[in-house]
């Protein structure tokens, strides 16, 4: 069946067209936070040696893009915080961002309360809910985003304003050019990746990936978050195992495993490069690979595109959330639902 016809069948909500909108989102999203990074620009003032970005799920990745993209360009250091528990000595003199797209997370608002007693200055962004509710009692600045859209399909929503506070808060200096060479790169993933063309690179990727199980390995540098939206677009969207790492550490453990008989054919690595990475993490990468190949299903590499940072980013970020759509369609499922997560939280809710 073509993906067009799949789409039809299954995707009732249309996840397809949300990853597909990812460039107006972008700009509305970087218009949202151009307004409230005026807020922002007056914690410039404030001392602060770390910032914590508190979240979970889809909402966390948009802390852990920034970080990537902003690498070792940011004054001090960007850390997440994926807990009820925030400690108190990472809590202590940061400036504390509380990312939850429904603004309902328990984890988050935990650690949100946990911030209020230690942090230098807090922000949060959300679409509304408890946290916009907390925010606004004590009279914390709050980046308000649209509500009504599966939080890992707003992932423009969380990283551009993420960016824009930062920025405005003197942690990093980048040009609007690195934005604006990014919304063009976006626009051209959306065409080269659409549906139109059945046999295009992410609708091939997940003909690869029908029925194994992805292994998305990468180096903890520019590509760190994306690897593993990668790997949760595949678990959220298509209904299926991924699992990410990075090298080198994964040459010192994980690379053990794969000699576990015949179990791993039925695995496919997906190596995300770029070249910022270090050279000997690509030297570690390529002698790694090498020695995985006989035991895994198959290995693919991908080497970012080139252009800017952010512009590499969200480009190879984008075939992974086109591939977890098509994927979705292969597997016979609609994108959108996450039955296990809504039961999860109601039922930690009660
Ligand atoms: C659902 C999704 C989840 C949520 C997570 C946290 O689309 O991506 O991973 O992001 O359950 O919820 P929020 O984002 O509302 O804080």
């Amino acid at each position: 069946m073509k993906m067009q016809d799949l789409r039809a069948k299954l995707d009732s909500a249309d996840m397809l067209g949300r990853v597909m909108v990812f460039p107006a989102q972008m700009q509305d999203a970087w218009r949202i936070g151009a307004d409230f990074a005026r807020t922002a620009a007056t914690l410039n003032a404030t001392k602060f040696s770390r910032v914590v970005i508190a979240g979970m799920g889809g909402s966390a990745i948009g802390g852990d893009l920034a970080r990537s993209f902003l690498g070792d360009s940011a004054r001090v250091p960007i850390v997440s915080c994926r807990d009820h528990r925030l400690p108190a000595n990472v809590a202590r003199e940061a400036l504390f961002i509380a990312s939850s797209y429904s603004g309902n997370t328990a984890e988050t608002l935990a650690a949100y309360d946990a911030a209020r007693e230690h942090a230098a200055a807090m922000l949060a962004v959300t679409s509304g809910g408890e946290l916009a509710r907390r925010c606004e009692r004590d009279h914390v600045p709050s980046c308000i985003i649209p509500a009504g859209i599966p939080p890992r399909a707003a992932i423009g929503y969380s990283l551009l304003p993420t960016l824009q506070i930062l920025r405005a808060a003197g942690v990093a200096s980048f040009d609007d050019s690195e934005y604006e060479e990014a919304l063009k790169a976006a626009r051209q993933c959306v065409s080269n990746y659409g549906p139109e063309d059945d046999r295009n690179p992410a609708g091939e990727l997940a003909r690869t990936l029908h029925g194994r199980t992805a292994f998305v390995y990468a180096a903890p540098a520019l590509l760190e978050g994306v690897a593993r939206r990668w790997s949760c677009q595949f678990n959220e969207n298509a209904k299926t195992l991924a699992h990410f790492a990075y090298f080198p550490e994964l040459n010192h453990n994980e690379i053990v495993g794969w000699e576990v008989g015949d179990l791993m054919k039925r695995a496919v690595i997906l190596y995300l490069e770029d070249r910022d990475d270090h050279p000997l993490t690509r030297r570690h990468a390529d002698v790694g690979l090498s020695l995985m190949k006989p035991f895994a299903g198959a290995i693919e590499r991908f080497d970012a595109p080139t252009g800017g940072r952010l512009s590499r980013m969200l480009a190879t970020m984008l075939l992974g959330d086109f591939a977890s759509v098509y994927l979705a369609y292969l597997n016979g499922v609609d994108p959108t639902p996450v039955k296990k997560i809504d039961a999860l939280k109601k039922e930690m809710s009660r």
